[in-house]
């Protein structure tokens, strides 16, 4: 089939500013987006700069927006996208600086994975071998465990990218559905003792009441993490836990009252 893309390039290093390139090739019928782009790579253009590794959408690297939409370049089909012949958009992720053409510099995404303390909090002496949990309480965790870090649902939040339009800092904007999804990964674990303070720091500014559920991250994440859902499920936890008094928490619970008493929103 013949493969055409349109892709957004930028090297600070040019001088050139951001500007979108053209290409077309030849390319087998089983061609994913990714193996077009190294094609383009190997054979018109060395100076395109992507990240990828496994090529079996494992190590979450390719992640990129083609025809607008967070993906990743090895698990998309290139005829999903695109008939023979049709043009295909390619742009690194947003919500992120761009390092050069389809790099994007995820800096800012891992220091918010760090900022949840992603690693088990057990309480007591450390057992003489493993800590043992029964296969039924880390059931609702499997879909999470299956997060590889692409950065394509933070790529598409449409909170992050209001917030960063408005001109915020970074450091300041929600966390973000992949380092709360993260978040649950723990607080839903029966052997982490640390929900307490864990869902006393979601609560406030930033966390678990900043989503809008406008469920975008749900259609993007290739690996079916839903972290819309795990935001849910700690917007819960929090509730029970009694965090009742930040602002997200009180709308949600005048909600519940409004409806309860008069049936109407
Ligand atoms: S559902 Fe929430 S976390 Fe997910 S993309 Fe929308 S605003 Fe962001
Ligand atoms: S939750 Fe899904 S989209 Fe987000 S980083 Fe993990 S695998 Fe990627
Ligand atoms: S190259 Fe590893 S996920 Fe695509």
């Amino acid at each position: 089939m013949e493969a055409k893309l349109k892709v957004r390039r930028f090297d600070p290093q040019s001088g050139d500013g951001i500007h979108y390139q053209s290409y077309a090739l030849e390319v087998p019928d089983y061609a994913t987006v990714l193996d077009v782009l190294l094609q383009i790579r190997d054979d018109l253009d060395d100076s395109l700069a992507m990240r990828c590794s496994c090529r079996s959408a494992i190590c979450g690297s390719c992640a990129m927006r083609i025809n607008g939409q967070a993906r990743l370049a090895c698990k998309t089909k290139m005829k999903e996208v695109a008939a023979d012949g049709e043009e295909v958009v390619i742009e690194p992720v947003g919500n992120m600086a761009v390092v050069k053409d389809l790099v994007a510099d995820m800096a800012p995404f891992w220091q918010k994975v760090l900022a949840v303390e992603p690693w088990l909090q057990p309480k007591g002496p450390p057992p003489e071998r493993e800590y043992l949990v029964p296969h039924e309480a880390m059931r609702s965790l499997t879909d999470i465990a299956a997060c590889i870090m692409c950065g394509s649902c933070v790529s598409d939040c449409t909170v992050l990218e209001t917030e960063l339009e408005l001109g915020k800092p970074s450091e300041q904007t929600f966390l973000g559905p992949a380092a709360l999804a993260k978040a649950y990964r723990f607080v839903g674990d029966p052997r982490d003792a640390a929900d307490a303070e864990r869902l006393l720091a979601l609560s406030r500014q930033e966390g678990i009441w900043d989503c809008t559920r406008c469920n975008v991250c749900l259609e993007v994440c290739p690996k079916g993490v839903a972290p819309m859902e795990q935001i849910l499920a700690l917007r819960r936890k929090a509730l029970e836990q009694g965090y009742e008094e930040y602002l997200g928490a009180r709308h949600t619970l005048e909600f519940e009252k409004t409806v309860r008493e008069s049936s109407w929103l």
